[in-house]
């Protein structure tokens, strides 16, 4: 089949992978050393990539084009698409929209009221701090005083008076992501993963868009259908409310002692957790992409390996803040058990560079989590470029 995929980085790395390991044509919209070998370079806008190579699917990777009716403009093309709508996408883009959902179709969340400039609310207690609207990972606060409170609420104002932020009741307790694939009627869980999303190990230092993913991730049987109902009941709710929700519905939980909380929605694949996730996936995911674009998935249950995996991202030394800048002088070779996806590398003069936050994702598979961990890790002891920096407890 002739895809177009959307996004260029890490995720979308894990993606052409798995789609052109079962004999898809693969054109790409962005440039990623790793896709070289797996397809083509199409135009950069989507649109034009899409009549270009008559595409029978466009898979779209990130939030933003999400957000901004990529697929929208797709299909009014005809173009089948894999991702949802702009008004369902929503369900990432407006933290409040999902609060509403969240309310009026009962699923689990934390407490929480919206607050403008100027509302003149007191603040007398620590709040988590969520800024509405796309921020790759890094609009969100947990402060633990009143006075961190205040902080995180000065900076936001100060950046964008105009902004809607969300005060919500800090949760203790494990993450963990689940996501599940939607046609606008029903949705097909995947395998849980978790996500490591602070920048310093011990969970330390800011908030980030991720250093790293496992899956499967083990949890009782019961929270795990709870995590599932709160997707089926989301995309129930989506339809009921007349936005359809199509494509891929990520749901990252808190588990609190109390069950699982819906802590927020993404409308795609989780970046990293897509890497572990889809290198133990043991069938083609064409037709599930195919089948939530068309609105019929085409079974109950996505088949995946026993094995596990572990992806350790590789970052530059100053990320969040910045990015890398440095030849790559030494990879790991990939292997049955070894994956190296590429995220921020460039190809300049024939030498491949570090050149983005996250440089690479270093993908250990194993028969138990320790074994999966133990491969990424001798994989990333093999990465040399100046600045190479990474968290040492992924999966511990
Ligand atoms: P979000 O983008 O909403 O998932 O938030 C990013 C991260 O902030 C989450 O992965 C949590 O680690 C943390 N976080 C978000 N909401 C809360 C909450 N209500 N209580 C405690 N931590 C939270
Ligand atoms: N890894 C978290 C995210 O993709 O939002």
């Amino acid at each position: 089949m002739r895809i177009v995929l959307v996004g260029g980085g890490g995720r979308e790395h894990a993606l052409a992978r798995a789609m052109a390991r079962h004999g898809h044509a693969l054109y790409f919209t962005h440039d990623n050393p790793g896709f070289v070998e797996l397809g083509e370079r199409a135009d950069d806008d989507p649109l034009l990539a899409a009549r270009q190579v008559a595409a029978e699917l466009v898979v779209v990777g990130p939030e933003a084009p999400l957000a901004a009716g990529l697929v929208d403009r797709l299909e009014a093309e005809r173009f089948l698409a894999f991702g949802p709508s702009a008004a369902a996408a929503r369900l990432e883009s407006s933290k409040i929209f999902t609060k509403s959902l969240a309310a009026r179709h009962g699923l689990p969340t934390a407490e929480a009221r919206v607050l403008r400039r100027g509302d003149g609310l007191l603040i007398d207690r620590p709040w988590v701090v969520k800024l509405d609207g796309l921020a790759a990972g890094k609009g969100v606060w947990v402060p633990d005083t009143v006075e961190e409170t205040r902080a995180a609420l000065d900076e936001v104002f100060a950046a964008r008076p105009d902004a809607a932020v969300l005060l919500e009741e800090r949760l203790e307790g494990p993450e963990l992501s689940v996501l599940g694939i939607a046609d606008g009627t029903r949705v097909v869980p995947l395998i849980p993963a978790r996500d490591h999303k602070r920048r310093h190990d011990g969970d330390r230092g800011p908030n980030t868009g991720g250093m790293g993913a496992v899956a499967p991730v083990s949890v009782p049987d019961d929270t795990l259908a709870e995590c599932h109902d709160v997707l089926r009941r989301a995309v129930r709710g989506m339809k009921a409310d007349g936005v359809p929700f199509r494509g891929v519905l990520y749901g990252g939980f808190m588990l609190t002692s109390t069950g699982p909380r819906l802590l927020e929605f993404n409308v795609r694949f989780g970046d990293p957790e897509c890497q572990p996730l889809v290198t133990l996936l043991a069938e083609d995911p064409v037709p599930w992409f195919l089948g939530a674009a068309r609105g019929e998935l085409p079974g109950d249950q996505l088949r995946f390996s026993a094995s596990h995996a572990c992806c350790v991202v590789v970052a530059g030394h100053d990320y969040p803040a910045r990015g890398a800048s440095a030849p790559i002088t030494q990879l790991p070779a990939d292997a049955d058990d070894l994956v190296v996806y590429h995220a921020g590398t460039s190809v300049r003069d024939g030498v491949l560079w570090a050149t983005g936050g996250r440089v690479l994702g270093v993908t250990g598979l194993g028969p138990t989590p320790e074994a999966a961990r133990a491969r990424a890790y001798a994989g990333v002891s093999e990465v040399r470029f100046e600045g190479a920096s990474w968290r040492g407890d992924i999966g511990a």
